[in-house]
């Protein structure tokens, strides 16, 4: 899914040219000296240039002619505005899909309760379950090794038919006895390095597919009727999307998502219905190769993307988010998320973007 087989050749692509400019792209200083040069016109102060990128909420909020190539494609039975390149059949975006309270709603969820077990996360390999991590973060705790003794955690076979386990545990600050020989990790630490989460069926990166034998619970009842709504305009009239697996990434600042084709489900027919929540990014659909020139567009909080049948087969990526106070444009969510038991949420949410995917497997 991820990565490409000849890397080398990747280099030299059209998607790998795109997600390197808008990697490199700095905003215009607002302040300072950099001001007083002058710079060629369409030119951004730090370098890079964002006029190409698709703004679908300037679109919509001009009510005028859309440019060449980009069309409405509203339909019958939902009520939102939805949007479509006519040269990309099968992707969909809906700006604004999500109230800034179910914004927050999602916010917390991805946060608080979908890494846990026996949901996985990227932190699984490593540590085995980790059971309420965003508290202990909120609570400043560390995560240490502990004895097999110390807790009666499951223990794993290594394979040579040795029985081996390894613990954590979390545990006060002040518990940690200095020059005490353990690893330990700050659960706020872990929260930065929690990279993605898997819902519902879990899917298995080290084999890329899903792996069925792991347990696993299903979509929470409330995203998959949300993904049933959303997905509308990419279904045949009539047909339910049937969300059974989701996979939530967590972008921090230098976070991006290489350009990729989501190809382990079986039927590509079926949506996946992509939702943003946090701070905004920029997002490349390319072609069936990475030789074709991507097109960019913004993604903003609470924007929904829907990609299906020939739009499945697009190699697509995010190449960088958006934490500068005046581009991150997540305002609304920071006045929402004001109350003090939100703080550790705010603080997270102004420099991460979450992304959402919900997907039916089968
Ligand atoms: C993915 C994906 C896009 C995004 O997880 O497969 O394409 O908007 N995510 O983060
Ligand atoms: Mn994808």
């Amino acid at each position: 899914m991820y990565g490409a087989s000849d890397p080398a050749a990747a280099e030299r692509t059209a998607f790998r040219r795109a997600e390197k400019q808008y990697k490199r792209y700095k905003p215009a200083k607002l302040k300072g000296r950099s001001r007083s040069r002058s710079k060629p016109a369409g030119v951004e102060g730090g370098g890079g240039d964002l006029s190409a990128v698709v703004d679908f909420h300037a679109l919509l909020a001009a009510y005028g002619e859309l440019p060449a190539g980009i069309c409405r494609s509203d339909c019958a039975g939902f009520d939102r505005p939805v949007f479509c390149f006519l040269d990309r059949p099968g992707f969909y975006f809906i700006p604004g899909a999500l109230s800034t309270e179910e914004q927050c709603y999602w916010i917390r969820e991805s946060l608080k309760t979908f890494p846990q077990p026996p949901n996985r996360t990227n932190l699984t390999a490593i540590y085995g379950s980790i059971s309420d991590l965003f508290i202990a973060a909120k609570n400043q705790k560390i995560l240490v090794e502990v004895e097999n003794s110390d807790v009666q955690e499951k223990e794993q076979n290594n394979g040579d038919g040795k029985m081996e386990s390894r613990n954590f545990k979390f545990v006060e600050d002040l518990e940690i006895q200095k020059g005490e020989d353990c690893r330990s990790t700050r659960a706020t630490t872990l929260m930065r390095k929690l990279r993605w989460s898997t819902l519902g069926l879990q899917f298995d990166w080290s084999k890329r597919n899903y792996d069925v034998s792991l347990p696993h619970k299903k979509i929470p009842d409330a995203l998959a009727s949300l993904a049933k709504n959303m997905a509308i305009p990419a279904m045949p009239f009539g047909e339910e999307f049937k969300p059974e697996a989701a996979i939530v990434n967590y972008y921090g600042p230098s976070d991006m998502l290489g350009g990729h084709v989501d190809d382990m489900e079986a039927d590509w027919t079926k949506p996946i219905v992509s939702i943003s929540l946090g701070c905004k990014c920029i997002f490349l659909l390319g072609g069936k190769t990475r030789d074709e020139v991507p097109t960019a567009m913004f993604l903003r909080s609470g924007d929904i993307v829907l990609m299906a049948g020939e739009a499945r087969e697009r190699f697509h990526g995010v190449p960088r988010i958006f934490t500068e106070s005046n581009q991150q444009e997540i305002s609304a969510l920071v006045s929402q998320l004001s109350g003090e038991d939100d703080c550790f949420i705010l603080d997270y949410i102004k420099n991460s973007r979450i992304n959402i995917n919900i997907r039916q497997v089968y």
